[in-house]
């Protein structure tokens, strides 16, 4: 039972991992065995999270970071490349890097719709394409684990360009299935619930948003981001051998009721 979920040997990317969910698949990962590559925008956040990880986990494969933005295919092929002359592997990549900005539709700048839909779309798509390149030419599978939302399936007011990307992010979880299932790739989605994160930090103090959600999610309460590790090493590790474009709402049965 245990060879099906461990990681041992395999080397696993999350983009946008110096906190909050990342930082928490990301450790979660190693835990299962897996040498983990951390990332974000800045340096110094990188270094710090992977100094954190590597303090937290002494025993196991230490951690490692590398500061790109994943919006810009040419530091994403750039840090790819270096892998490859380290004789570095990325087994498993999860496209967790996102972004939020709230504001009405009628209201959004175009430049701002642009930097949402890039960075939680667009660069799963750079990445990930990166990352699928080298797993077919090696041979050897891989795993794709892209991180969606409640708003891959349904739209909440004020979040509009998260939500087109959220929704594209199912969609393109299917499109890489199609592609590269014949390649012993799964590429498959989580959907995270209303999670407690830097990220969501207003919506927690707006106490009409925690009475919301409370009051909506048939668990009664926010999710943490621990609690969705368990689906990430399953997505990651053998068991999920033959799962394959498929969304799971880690979201405590919201999307489960009216
Ligand atoms: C929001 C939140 C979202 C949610 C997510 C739940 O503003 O609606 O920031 O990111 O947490 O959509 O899956």
């Amino acid at each position: 039972m245990s060879t099906l979920f461990d990681l041992n040997g395999r080397t696993a990317l999350v983009t946008g991992s110096t906190r909050g969910i990342g930082l928490a698949l990301a450790e979660g990962l190693a835990q299962a065995g897996a040498r983990v590559i951390l990332n974000g925008t800045r340096a110094e956040a990188v270094e710090q999270a992977v100094g954190a990880i590597n303090e937290r986990l002494p025993d196991l494969q230490p951690a490692s970071g590398r500061a790109f933005d994943v919006t810009d295919e040419a530091a994403v092929s750039a840090a790819f490349a270096g892998w490859d002359r380290e004789g570095i592997h990325v087994d498993i990549l999860v496209n967790n890097a996102g972004i939020q900005f709230r504001q009405p539709l009628v209201d959004l700048q175009l430049a701002d719709w642009r930097r949402v839909i890039d960075t939680n779309l667009t660069a799963a798509f750079i990445v990930g394409r990166e990352a699928a390149r080298r797993m077919i030419a090696r041979g050897a599978g891989g795993k794709i684990i892209n991180i969606g939302s409640l708003t891959s399936e349904a739209a909440r007011a004020t979040v509009g360009a998260y939500t087109a990307a959220k929704g594209g992010i199912k969609m393109l979880t299917r499109a890489m299935s199609a592609e590269w299932a014949a390649h012993d790739i799964q590429a498959n989605a989580i959907g995270p619930g209303y999670i407690l994160t830097d990220m969501n930090a207003p919506l927690v103090a707006d106490e009409s948003f925690d009475t919301w959600v409370k009051n909506s999610n048939p668990a009664r309460r926010w999710g943490k981001p621990e609690e969705l590790v368990g689906t990430a090493v399953y997505l990651a590790s053998a068991a999920s051998s033959y799962v394959n474009g498929q969304i799971i709402y880690v979201d405590g049965g919201w999307l489960a009721v009216l």
